[in-house]
């Protein structure tokens, strides 16, 4: 048999990178085509462990550090790079983590480098929503990659599902009703990923298809989903618990001030509003249909109401 192509995989302690490691292993095809070496800053965490205890090799290195990325990269055919915009919450800082990498993958001629990017909201919206940072941030690295030359393919997620069950949408004591709470109308459209499970499906068919994904943008959602929608789907599969739930459309004043109260700097709340603003103005993916880039894929998405049945956080209600 040939020997397999090595794929390495940055953020495979998280969600993103976690797919892809859990999609390509589960796969008998991609497993038969690449092995997998996982990048992580710190073996000794839980997350890292778990792969090593799955034969996952380990090898620590960090987008800061572009030596460090050599070890991560030698041998490496494909690769695939999330930043963490969120640990920093600096713009340049996520910039260069991005070309840190796309750099010795350019030097050690990596062949298929899949960027985990974002649409830059700035140049979409003619400059009226020039705040959205972290969107902004991840296309200039895309813009980077294309330039430097690159065998690559983006994949852009959509909204995580994970940050709606008690984070968007959480229950108000007073009213003993659940509240999905947010600045933009009920009709807004949402481009909606259940990140963890579905990523690496994108992902795995971006791999196994390479020549077809080269140079292309993967628009990683379920479906569109409004608000309204996303609270009627909770009610349907939450009967009991459910109603009552209700969509608010928030005063931009009200939605700062939850995000202030969790600590979040006034620059950062701006920014959080104008992502929000972005879905009903100009569109997450600039109202581009889903369809093309689902049509990679050989298994079924999860969708809102199969995401509601099984988190976690929601466990407890019927
Ligand atoms: N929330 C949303 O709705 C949404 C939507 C679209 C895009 N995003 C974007 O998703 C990104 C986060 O991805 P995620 O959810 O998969 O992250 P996550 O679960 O928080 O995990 C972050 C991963 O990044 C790795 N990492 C961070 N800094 C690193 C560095 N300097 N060098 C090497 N590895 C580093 C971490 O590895 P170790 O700690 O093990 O080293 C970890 O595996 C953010 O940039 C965000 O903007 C979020």
């Amino acid at each position: 048999m040939a020997s397999k192509k090595l794929l390495t995989v940055f953020g495979a302690t998280g969600l993103q990178g976690g797919s892809v490691i859990n999609s390509i292993l589960g796969d008998p095809k991609a497993a038969a085509q690449f092995s997998i070496r996982a990048v992580t800053r710190d073996p000794s965490k839980p997350s890292a462990q778990r792969l090593t205890a799955n034969g996952v090799e380990c090898v620590v290195a960090d987008m800061d550090d572009k030596d460090s990325l050599r070890s991560a990269l030698k041998g490496a055919y494909a690769v695939f790079v999330v930043t963490n915009f969120w640990e920093k919450m600096n713009a340049d800082a996520e910039i260069q983590q991005g070309k840190n990498v796309a750099d010795i993958a350019k030097e050690l001629d990596v062949q298929h480098l899949v960027w985990s990017s974002l649409l830059n909201v700035t140049k979409l919206s003619g400059g009226k929503l020039d705040k959205v940072l972290h969107f902004d941030s991840k296309a200039t690295v895309e813009e980077y990659i294309r330039q430097i030359g690159i065998p690559a393919s983006f994949f852009l997620p959509g909204l995580y599902m994970s940050n709606i069950p008690g984070r968007m949408m959480r229950l108000n004591p007073a009213a003993n009703e659940f509240m999905l709470g947010l600045p933009i109308p009920g009709t807004s459209p949402i481009p909606l990923l259940d990140t963890a499970a579905d990523t690496g499906k994108f992902v795995k068919c971006i791999l196994l298809n390479r020549e077809k994904s080269l140079g292309k943008r993967f628009l990683g959602a379920t479906d569109y989903y409004t608000p309204e929608q996303i609270v009627d789907d909770f009610k349907a599969v939450k009967p009991a618990s459910g109603q009552g739930a209700k969509f608010s459309e928030l005063p931009t004043a009200v939605f700062k001030g939850i995000l202030a109260s969790t600590g979040l700097s006034e620059d950062l709340q701006e920014e959080m509003l104008q992502n929000m603003q972005l879905m009903p103005e100009f569109g997450y993916y600039g109202n581009e249909s889903l369809t093309e880039s689902q049509s990679i894929l050989d298994e079924p998405l999860t969708t809102w109401k199969e995401f509601v049945a099984k988190t976690p956080v929601w466990a407890d209600l019927h």
